[in-house]
């Protein structure tokens, strides 16, 4: 009896050190108690690294997300993209009761954060609180795009305006940036957001787009068209495997920058065919 017991002991004995040593050799991280403390095993890479890090840095401490576009500029009337132009009067406006509906939400902690053009800090300055500029939140480069409507875009580069429509995630502006590209670039506004807790960011339309397809898990073919209208809030509070959105209007009249995709989206297409899904502008 004696040596039967003494080999199931041997045995599982055996079996733990063989546990064990399989996973001295595995890399994975332990979160314990919601993240109280980490058993961290084996980081071999920088994508390792990044796993690890991201999974040290996220909470589940209740809080909102507020994420808006600045007030109406001076270009968006035009019909322009890019630049950096200042805020219309309507853009002012949307400004001030951004202020009051900021105010209303009675949040003591607020972090703001902006990108480092004139129009997103406009829009931050009429808050009165303190905020913070990231580059990295600086709107798409369109390169040599910079600053012309859609219909001078149609006009002097057709075939990039073509290409742009087949692909528009993918497509790089010459000189300039693709939404693909603006992603990596969010990735530390993104690290950060997870670790904070109740954040406003007023930045643009193409980096708002992909703000929002994060936290909505949506995919890059569909992140390009998200709708991100000027003078509007999207308010997220991460839920159990999500995040609840709620769009609040701030009912100050503003532009529509919105160009949906043209059926059309061959190189031969007619300028017609292109331009038809172009916002009304000045
Ligand atoms: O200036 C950049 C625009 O906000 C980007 O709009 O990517 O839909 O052309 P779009």
């Amino acid at each position: 009896m004696r040596s039967l017991y003494r080999t199931v002991v041997v045995k599982r004995e055996l079996s733990r050190k063989a546990k064990l040593s399989i996973y001295r050799d595995l890399s994975y991280i332990k979160i314990i108690d919601v993240g109280q403390r980490y058993l961290v095993n084996r980081v071999l890479d920088h994508i390792q690294s990044r796993i690890v890090y991201y999974l040290m840095n996220i909470h589940i401490t209740p809080r909102s997300i507020y994420l808006c576009r600045h007030g109406e500029s001076e270009l968006n009337v035009k019909g322009c993209i890019g630049g950096d132009s200042g805020l219309t009067v309507r853009g002012k406006e949307f400004a001030k009761k951004l202020s009051h509906f900021i105010q209303a939400q009675g949040i003591s902690d607020l972090k703001v954060w902006t990108s480092q053009m004139k129009r997103t800090i406009q829009t931050a300055e009429a808050l009165n609180v303190p905020y913070e500029q990231w580059k990295v939140l600086n709107e798409i480069d369109a390169g040599v795009c910079e600053e012309l409507m859609y219909e001078e875009i149609q006009e002097n580069y057709p075939l990039e305006f073509a290409l742009r429509d087949q692909d528009k995630y993918r497509y790089r502006y010459p000189k300039g940036e693709s939404y693909e590209d603006l992603v990596q670039r969010l990735e530390p506004v993104i690290m950060e957001l997870e670790r904070q807790e109740n954040v406003l960011v007023v930045c643009h339309q193409a980096v708002l787009r992909c703000l929002l397809a994060y936290f909505l898990d949506k995919p890059a073919e569909e992140l390009p068209y998200l709708k991100c209208p000027l003078h509007t809030v999207l308010k997220l509070t991460p839920v159990a495997y999500g995040c609840k959105v709620e769009s609040i209007s701030l009912n100050v009249e503003a532009v529509d920058t919105h160009r949906e995709k043209p059926e059309n989206v061959d190189v031969w297409r007619l300028s017609e065919e292109a331009l038809l899904t172009v916002p009304a502008h000045q």
